[in-house]
């Protein structure tokens, strides 16, 4: 890992949570994320999880803090309509060393995590993923920095949504936050989605 990797993580620890919103149309997050797979090579019901509430989507490396902390928070918040979008990233340091998807697979498996673990993308440079190449164009914000440093939170209500932008390691600061959105968002669905989740993603909810 070289130095300059270890040096801006190690600052993004250390700044705080701040963040950047936008409003964007549904169907433009769905249109970006139409090609997304989970990290079995399944194509995402996108529609069906931004609709759900609110959707976590953070880039992610092999380390224990990430896999346990998204674990934690999809326990504690998926029957609210939290839906966690975790994407293996390998441009920051290295940290998910040439693993395969399958070898990914099989680390997380020991956290026993019920949240979505999707193909690994590139988040950054001419090869990022259309999804967070449109995220961090509509939200500003700049190139991601480091692995599970921002977090995106659309929050959609029929077809609009909020999206947020965090910077911040810590997911035990963004919980409140992430509550706020579910509730709001739950107001204004009037609660049919959030109790009728589709079998295969409650499927994969519960078989991970
Ligand atoms: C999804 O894949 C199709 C077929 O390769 C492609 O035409 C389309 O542009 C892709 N969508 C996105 C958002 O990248």
């Amino acid at each position: 890992m070289s130095a300059l990797v270890v040096l801006r993580c190690f600052l993004a620890i250390l700044s705080i949570v701040s963040a950047l919103e936008s409003m964007l149309d549904l169907g433009e997050l769905v249109a970006a994320a139409e090609n997304l797979t989970d990290i079995d090579g399944q194509l995402l019901p996108t529609s069906h999880v931004f609709a759900s509430g609110a959707t976590l989507i953070t880039n992610v490396a092999d380390t224990d803090l990430n896999y346990r902390e998204l674990a934690d928070l999809d326990t504690a918040l998926w029957s609210q309509g939290l839906r966690i979008l975790a994407f293996p990233c390998n441009q920051f340091g290295a940290q998910e060393p040439g693993a395969s998807n399958a070898e990914i697979k099989e680390f997380v498996r020991s956290y026993d995590v019920g949240f979505t673990l999707m193909s690994r993308i590139d988040v950054n440079g001419p090869l990022a993923d259309p999804l967070w190449r449109l995220l961090k164009e509509r939200l500003g914000g700049g190139d991601v920095t480091c692995n599970f440093q921002t977090k995106f939170l659309p929050s959609c209500s029929s077809n609009r949504c909020r999206v947020a932008r965090f910077e911040g390691k810590s997911l035990s600061d963004l919980r409140p936050v992430i509550e706020l959105a579910l509730a709001s968002s739950s107001d204004s669905r009037s609660g049919a989605i959030a109790t009728s989740s589709t079998s295969s993603e409650e499927g994969r909810h519960q078989e991970l």
